[in-house]
């Protein structure tokens, strides 16, 4: 982390799967003055274009390469190709996970089925020593295009939850969060917050600023 000029933390951001979620989040992080590693399941090939439009503040890259790169690190894969990710890449990194469990996308997994567990919790499981924090798994990619607003007030702002169990890489997320124009709403640790913003939910997919986000938690 570097402040500049203006005083501002720019952080190393790396972003392990590149397409709607986490090529969105790439802009965003990169116009909000961070540097973003991107990278897909082909060593960073397709995404040149994208690279090119972020200027100097972009590259495309392999996921472990991706990985190592940030301090923070988003995770925007399908959720069934998590057990891919490498391991050790990902320690004592603060990693966002953005991924939903969708059987018809990802295949049966009976423990998530049964409510034994969460996707997150899974993750976590498999990416032992990272300080993993849910978050951006509630909004549409194109809403997260489009509906950051630095000039609002942070209640007035389109709630992007985040779960998880250490505090201070929830606080580092919701920097971000904020950052690029949205409202970080706690939902609470990774197991318990996270059941709260899964599909189906109601704050899955819905349009809440924060205010509206806290009511529609309080009364669920
Ligand atoms: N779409 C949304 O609005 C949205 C919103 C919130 C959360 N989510 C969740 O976020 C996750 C990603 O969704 P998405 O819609 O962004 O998916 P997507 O558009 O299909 O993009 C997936 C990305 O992951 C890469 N990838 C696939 N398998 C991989 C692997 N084993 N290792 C590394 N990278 C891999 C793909 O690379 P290639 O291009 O090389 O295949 C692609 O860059 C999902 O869990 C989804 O449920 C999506």
């Amino acid at each position: 982390m570097n402040p500049d000029a203006k005083g501002k933390a720019e952080m190393k951001i790396g972003i392990i799967g590149s397409g709607n979620i986490g090529a969105t989040a790439a802009r965003l992080f990169a116009r909000a003055g961070h540097e973003v590693a991107l990278s897909n399941s082909r060593r960073g090939a397709g995404l040149e274009t994208l690279v090119a439009e972020l200027g100097g503040r972009a590259r495309a890259t392999g996921i472990e390469e991706a990985a190592r790169f940030g301090e923070v690190v988003l995770v925007a894969v399908p959720f069934g190709r998590y057990e891919s990710l490498p391991v050790e890449a990902f320690g004592g990194k603060i990693v966002i996970d953005a991924g939903n469990y969708y059987p018809q996308r990802d295949g049966n997994f009976p423990q998530l089925d049964g409510g034994e567990t969460t996707s997150s919790e899974l993750v976590a499981a498999h990416l032992k020593g990272a300080r993993l924090v849910k978050g951006f798994n509630t909004i549409w990619s194109e809403h997260l295009r489009q509906q950051g607003d630095t000039s609002l007030p942070l209640e007035e702002r389109r709630a992007i939850f985040i779960a998880g169990d250490d505090e201070e890489a929830k606080r580092a997320v919701a920097r971000l969060v904020e950052e690029i124009g949205f409202a970080a709403v706690d939902t609470g640790p990774l197991g318990e917050g996270g059941r709260r913003q899964q599909v189906g939910t109601p704050v899955y997919n819905r349009e809440l600023n924060a205010r509206e986000a806290a009511q529609v938690l309080a009364a669920g």
